[in-house]
């Protein structure tokens, strides 16, 4: 590790620490890191002594995230809250979310070791769920902070048939205290999460940084299309009903109209039974991520989609029928905390920052629900390329991105002292 206390050390600190938590996967090749696992726990563990380290006193919340506060000048003085997530998609990269909440342990590390006290205290919050990878409804650890949490989530089960609630217990956490996540209405100022681009837009652009105007709104289902099985070689085709051949129409309908409508979609998960290479596939289990930058256009394409899946069911002699699995509305930054990470961006020597839209999901549109919120993006290299494990951040990057993050924290806390 280079020695502390420039910049560039605390950069390399930051992705060193993140080749850290990359160890903590449930996978023996490659990173996957699930809401309420083993190595969740473990990543708790690790990042609460970083911010024992860097001066916080530190709590796993109600719903598993792990939380950490460094006092104002005044004790009991409201809170910035800086934030991202420690799960993972499959086979992930190792920036996404983990990223965000090292640059927040980082920027406190510094405050702590300038011996510096603000008028806001700094909490930083590391999410357990953001992805949905564990239990396919995503933002489970923000929503829980937001105060948002839906009792109808206790019944959602994993590929091993284990409840939310089952998960929760085995976790050592009570689900009737879940409510406990979430900070007291007005004990906040607002809320600054860093996180990489996940895009090629920066990269194109030659830019390191930027902020963030809005996050797309995100809808996800799970399809069940039924037919019947039977002989491959007896059934002849004009006798069929091929679960299989009738959910590639519905996935290549899916791609067409998201496209033609500006939004984006995506069939991640797609699996066919019985799975005998000789028999006429009887049933198939998709899963269906829609995103849209304004809600009714992205329902419409919904809409669409159910409207020539059933057509295809009727051409095809088919059943299909969806289940919703998650919905979060398009958000859009809060103007002033938009400025303040402008600011910080400025403050690196980029008088004019990028802004750009998300079409990434991120624990921000939960912690809308609570309090103002806005974003900064990181570069990330190799085309932007994520959710994929040649996920790349450079050094360089990792350094202005510290600088600009802590220089936003200083920013809304000066502004929050004038306000006050
Ligand atoms: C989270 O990474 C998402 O956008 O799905
Ligand atoms: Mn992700
Ligand atoms: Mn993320």
């Amino acid at each position: 590790m280079s020695p502390a206390g420039t910049p560039g050390s605390d950069a390399q600190t930051i992705l060193d620490r993140c080749d850290e938590l990359a160890r903590e996967s449930s996978a023996a090749h490659g990173i996957t890191r699930v809401y309420l696992s083993p190595e969740h726990a473990r990543v708790n563990a690790i990042a609460a002594g970083w911010m024992e380290a860097a001066g916080m006193t530190t709590w796993q919340d109600a719903a598993g995230n792990q939380r950490g506060r460094y006092e104002a000048e005044t004790p009991g003085a409201p809170a910035v809250l800086l934030g991202s997530h420690l799960d993972t998609v499959p086979d992930a990269g190792r920036y996404d979310g983990v990223l965000g909440v090292l640059l927040a342990i980082a920027v406190v590390d510094r405050l702590h070791r300038a011996g510096t006290r603000l008028p806001v205290a700094v909490e930083v919050a590391a999410f357990g769920d953001e992805e949905g990878t564990r239990f396919g409804t995503a933002l489970l650890g923000s929503r829980a902070l937001a105060g948002t949490w839906d009792d109808a989530w206790w019944q959602l089960v994993d590929d091993q048939g284990t409840t939310l609630r089952d998960a929760f217990t085995a976790f050592g956490l009570d689900p009737a205290a879940v409510a406990d996540a979430a900070p007291p209405r007005g004990s906040l100022v607002g809320y600054l999460e860093a996180h990489i681009e996940q895009g090629p837009y920066l990269e194109e652009a030659d830019r390191a940084l930027a902020v963030v105007s809005s996050i797309a709104g995100a809808r996800r289902f799970e399809l069940t299309v039924t037919g019947v099985a039977g002989h491959a070689g007896g059934v002849p085709f004009h006798r069929r009903h091929d679960a299989l051949a009738g959910a590639s129409e519905i996935v290549l309908a899916v791609e067409r109209l998201a496209r033609d409508a500006g939004c984006v979609a995506t069939v991640g998960r797609l699996q066919a039974f019985p799975g005998g290479v000789n028999v006429i596939p009887g049933l198939v289990e998709a899963s269906v991520d829609l995103r849209g930058e304004h809600d009714a256009e992205r329902d419409a394409v919904w809409e669409a989609v159910l409207a020539e899946a059933a057509e295809v069911a009727e051409r095809r002699g088919l059943t299909v029928e969806a289940r919703e699995t998650h919905s979060a509305p398009a958000v859009v930054a809060s103007p002033a905390l938009r400025d303040v990470v402008r600011e910080g961006i400025a403050a690196t020597g980029d008088a004019d920052p990028m802004t750009l839209f998300s079409k990434a999901g991120h624990d921000a549109m939960a912690v809308a629900e609570l309090t103002d919120w806005a974003m900064l993006f990181v570069r990330c290299g190799a085309g932007g390329i994520s959710h994929h494990p040649d996920e790349i951040v450079g050094l360089a990057d990792v350094a202005v991105a510290l600088d600009a993050f802590e220089a936003a924290v200083r920013a809304l806390a000066a502004r929050t002292a004038e306000a006050a």
